[in-house]
């Protein structure tokens, strides 16, 4: 069993895909922390990081977890400087397509050449219904009206369907 696990990133907003990997990891670890990317240099950023939090929070609330403490917290600057801070014993990250991977050996590898704190990286692969969302995919849907049901919990579904009234000037 490992002691202290985190599952990074930007969460704007949690899917159903994050959310079974979250499920997953839990099962595997003591604790997890649940760490939400403050200072994203993404440019589209729907959600603010303690918005994304209050999201993940209770779609978190209606997992069910047993014996895992899932905490989430915002983190601004280097994943690994959380790490050492925390003293996380495992990285975890999703894997959906192909095309993750790289991306992620990329990432891997440029945190152990950061931090001199021993961490194992696990990858969970996405679950085949899951392979092919992202949260802007999501967002893009929200935009267009499009059914969310599939991908988000209905409290963000209700969040998203906000959001884009507020951005469409509807309050
Ligand atoms: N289900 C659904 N969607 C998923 C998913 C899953 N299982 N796993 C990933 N995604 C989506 C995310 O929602 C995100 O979608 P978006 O690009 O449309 O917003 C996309 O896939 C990429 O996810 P991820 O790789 O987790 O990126 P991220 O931006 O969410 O998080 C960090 C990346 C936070 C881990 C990374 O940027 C980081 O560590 N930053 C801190 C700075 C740092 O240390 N830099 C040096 C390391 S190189």
């Amino acid at each position: 069993m490992i002691k202290r696990a985190i599952y990074p990133g930007s969460f704007d907003p949690v899917t159903k895909g994050h959310l079974d990997i979250i499920h997953r990891a839990s099962k595997l670890t003591e604790e997890l922390i649940v760490a939400v990317l403050q200072n994203s240099s993404k440019s589209n950023i729907w959600f603010s990081v303690e918005e994304r939090i209050n999201l993940l929070k209770h779609s978190i609330s209606e997992l069910d977890v047993e014996n895992c403490k899932i905490k989430v917290i915002a983190f601004k600057g280097l994943l690994v400087d959380l790490i050492e801070r925390e003293d996380v014993d495992v990285l975890i990250r999703g894997l959906r397509a192909v095309s993750d991977y790289e991306y992620e050996v990329q990432l891997d590898l440029t945190n152990k050449q950061l931090t001199k704190k021993e961490f194992e990286t696990i990858f969970l692969n996405s679950s085949r219904k899951y392979l092919y969302l992202s949260s802007s995919i999501v967002r893009d849907v929200a935009l267009h009206k499009g059914e969310l049901k599939y991908f988000v919990t209905d409290y963000v579904k209700k969040e998203l369907m906000k959001k884009v009234d507020e951005m469409n000037g509807k309050k």
